[in-house]
This record gives C-alpha cells, structure tokens and sequence, in this order.
C-alpha cells in the first residue's frame, strides 16, 4: 500500500507539514487583511468628509451627500479636525451599530477574535470603525458601514490564500516526493533487491553487492552488507567444499568397511593355521581390523558427495557377476543362501568395474542379510538381458521385502536404514554410481515373497 512506503509516508507528512506551517501563517494574515480593509475605508471615507471643507457651513446638498457617501462605501462618517470641529456625512442607518472597533489600539489577538468573529457575523451586523485620519488631518475619524461586504472581501481573501496553501503544499510534497525516490527510496530498494538476489543464491558470488549509493549512509550499510556477503558466501563455499569432503569419506568409509569385513573373515582362517607363530598374530589382526571396521563405521556417520567419474571398460557380465559371489560367498554361510546367476559370457558391459563391483556387492549383500535376518533359507538370482537400448541386470531374492522405511527412504543417504548394524548407504551409493553411468536403478517390486531391484545400463555406454 502506497501509504505504508517510505515515498508515500513523505509525501503524506510534506503536504501535513506545509499545511500547518500555513495555517500559522494563514489566520494572523486573514485578520491582517481585515484590519487593512478597514484602514482603507477610512482613507475613502477622510477623502469623502474633505468635500465639506469647500463648503462654507460645512453642509452640502442631501444628494452630494448620498454620493460621498455611497462611493466611500460607509453609511456614515464623522471626522474631528479639533476639539471644535467637526465634518459629517451621515445617511440614516436601519438599526443601531452592533459592535465598535478602535483601530488605533488593536493587538495581534484582538484581529485574529474579531476576524473569527466576523466571518461568521450576521448579514445585517452595523460596524462603527474609529481611527486616526492619514496626514495629520485630524484628530479622529469614525465610520459606521455594513459588516456584510466587510465579511465577504476577507473570505474570498481567506479562500484565495487557503488555495494557495494547497498548492504550495501539494507542490513542495511532490517535490520532496520526487528527490526522496531518487535520493532514497531507489537506492533502498536497489540494496533490497540485491539482498533478495543473495539470499536466493548466496553462492554466487556476482550476487554481492556492489556499493554506488551517492548517500554516505547508504553508502555504509552497502559497504558492510557487501563485508558480510563476501563472508558468507567464503564461507558457505568452503562448507561446500567440506560437505563434499565429508561425503566423500563416508563412501569410502562405506566400501573400506566392506572390504575389511572380507578381510577378517580370511584373518579368521589364520587361526586355524598350524604355524604357531601365525596362530600368534592373528588375535592381533583380528583387533586391529575390528578397529578399522569400527572406525569405518563411525566415519559413515557423515555426509555424502559425488563419486569420481566411473573409467568405463568393456567387461563381460558374467565374469564381474562370478566375482562378486565368489567374494560374498567367502563370508557368508552359502548354504543358507544360494546366490544364482543365469548371465551368460556374451553380454559385454562398458562399466568401471571397481564401482560396478560396489553396486553388485551392496545388492546382493542386501539381500543376503535379509535373507539372513528371517533365519530361513533363501535364493538369490541374478539375471541378465540385452535389450534395444542397453542391458538389464534383474536381482531377485527371496527374503522378506523391503521393510517400510526403506521403501520411504528408498536411494536416501543415511534415512532407509531398517537393518541392526547398517548405515542406510548402501543403496543410496549404488543408485549413485549406476547414475553416473548414465543408467538406472530401480526397485521392481518388493513384497513378503521377496524383492526385486533392477539395474538398467544404457547401450550408449557400451
Ligand atoms: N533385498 C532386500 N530385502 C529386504 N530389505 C532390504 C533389501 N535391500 C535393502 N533392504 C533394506 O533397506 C535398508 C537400506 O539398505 P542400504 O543398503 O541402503 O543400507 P543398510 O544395508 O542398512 O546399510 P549399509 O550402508 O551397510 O548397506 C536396509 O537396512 C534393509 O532394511
Ligand atoms: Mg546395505
């Protein structure tokens, strides 16, 4: 709303101000007027009276009389030359004189009441006027007029100033309108709108402000909001930098964990060595790597980041299939869970094998540990399709679907986690690595008979 700006509020209170600066002005200047008036009808009335000095009785004819006094605009007029003598023209006046002004002794707050008074004086009202004749021509000079015409001559002065006002204060407050915009209000919401501009993209650094505000003050609220955005912005790109460091440790944390799982299932094998001193060292391998691990896994309480672009190579399915069973096989009882894989040798992927490694690693370790987790036992198969656009990598297992959070939280880093032990990683890392292949990995279907997760890697891959 127009009045709730900072222009509109100046150019409300400019006129306000003009107005009462006026009004001071205004009233004293309107009973100014009327004494003026009044002043000027003496000076008529004194050259009237001066027509009976050329007479030798002071007397002239009834209809000279009615002429002097018609043009000097007064029913009467006496004017005392001395203590003797005295000029008069008088006409008979309709009822006796209302009220009496001296102008020879009126102060500043007598005007103003007796202005008041008259503008709203009634139309018949009869004034007697006294005051000193101009140029020593007598002693006093007394009038007797109509208060009406009196009246009408300062109101229509009152309405011309009272305009006047108007228009000096309509004038000044647009003007002050006009420099305040251009002084003010424009840089304002210059400064606004590049405050907007950061605070949707704080990162961006052509966002910061620019100090050219010719106002000093404005000037140095630019030059701090610009110190405080270039702070910000240093350091929200740094806390970019160390999110993405941070995530980048929780992946690597992620597999490094996995690894070392494998690993102290081989370091368990040592123990059943003959040779005593490898029976020796074994404990001690097996706390450091349980330290590892646990390290690991306190590491993968942090954020996560883009993985490096993959370095794609063409492998044959089967083989990198056959690898990661062989390395889950060496750490899980196989005989609960049988991991099937009907791939055959002449489907060729154009993948990174270390990370196409990690995806298959992590679905069918899912799956293995919730085939697991129901203490039944259970199948996993893994089958393979060439299609018109790329390949189609289908693991079905036979546990006990997804439990609900994971489906809510299905790719999210740290939320779908439902699992004793588990970070909630896994799925989130191998959705992202067969992203950065340039395909797919999708949840199929999951139910209490199992769950199906589909990997689609695109022919132009390969
Ligand atoms: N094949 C599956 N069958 C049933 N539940 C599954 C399956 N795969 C994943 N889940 C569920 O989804 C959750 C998330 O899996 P995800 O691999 O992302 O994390 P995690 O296995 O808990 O931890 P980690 O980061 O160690 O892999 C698991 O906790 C598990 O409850
Ligand atoms: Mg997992």
């Amino acid at each position: 709303m127009f009045y709730k700006t900072l222009s509109g509020r100046f150019l409300l209170l400019s006129i306000l101000f003009v107005m009462m600066a006026e009004v001071l002005i205004f009233v004293p200047s309107v009973a100014n007027f009327r004494i003026s008036y009044l002043q000027q009808r003496l000076e008529k009335a004194q050259i009237a009276s001066l027509a009976l000095l050329a007479t030798p009785d002071d007397m002239v004819s009834p209809e000279l009389n009615a002429e002097l006094l018609k043009n000097a605009e007064v029913l009467n007029i006496v004017l005392r030359r001395n203590a003797v003598r005295e000029l008069v023209l008088s006409n008979p006046i309709p009822h006796p004189v209302d009220a009496t002004f001296d102008l020879r002794k009126v102060g500043t707050l007598d005007a103003i009441r007796d202005a008041l008074a008259c503008a709203f004086a009634p139309k018949d009202k009869i004034l007697r006027v006294i005051g000193m004749p101009v140029k020593g021509a007598g002693n006093e000079i007394e009038i007797v007029l109509m208060a009406e015409p009196v009246r009408q001559a300062m109101l229509a002065y009152a309405k011309n100033v009272l305009l006047l006002s108007l228009l000096i204060s309509a004038v000044t407050g647009l003007l002050l309108f006009l420099a305040l915009q251009v002084l003010i209000s424009r840089p304002i919401s210059k400064v606004i709108a590049s405050m907007l501009r950061f605070r949707d993209a704080p990162e961006d650094a052509h966002n910061i402000i620019t100090p050219n505000a010719s106002i000093t003050e404005l000037h140095q609220a630019e030059v701090a909001l610009r110190e405080l955005q270039t702070g910000l912005n240093a350091s929200l790109r740094q806390k970019e930098r160390l999110a993405q460091l941070g995530g980048a440790v929780s992946k690597v944390s992620h597999d490094l964990r996995n690894m070392l799982t494998t690993t102290q299932v081989l370091a368990d094998m040592l123990d059943m060595s003959d040779d005593p001193k490898v029976k020796r060292m074994s404990p001690k391998l097996m706390n450091s790597l349980s330290r590892a691990v646990n390290l690991c896994e306190r590491t993968l309480a942090f954020g996560k980041a883009d993985e490096p672009e993959p370095e794609l190579r063409d492998l044959p399915l089967k083989t990198l299939v056959e690898d990661v069973i062989d390395n889950e096989s060496l750490q899980a009882d196989m005989e609960k869970v049988q991991v099937i894989s009907t791939v055959t040798g002449d489907i060729v992927v154009r993948v990174d094998p270390e990370q196409m490694f990690r995806v298959f690693t992590n679905l069918i370790r899912n799956a293995r540990q919730a085939i697991e987790g129901t203490g039944r036992n259970g199948v996993i198969t893994i089958t393979a399709r060439e299609t018109r656009d790329g390949v189609e990598v289908c693991l079905r297992d036979t546990g006990p679907g997804l439990p609900e959070k994971a489906q809510e939280h299905l790719f999210k880093p740290f939320q779908g986690n439902a699992r004793q032990g588990g970070t909630g990683l896994g799925l989130a890392i191998a959705a992202e690595l067969v992203r950065g292949h340039g395909g797919r990995l999708e949840l199929i279907e999951t139910s209490p008979a199992g769950t199906t997760f589909r990997i689609f890697l695109s022919s132009g891959d390969k």
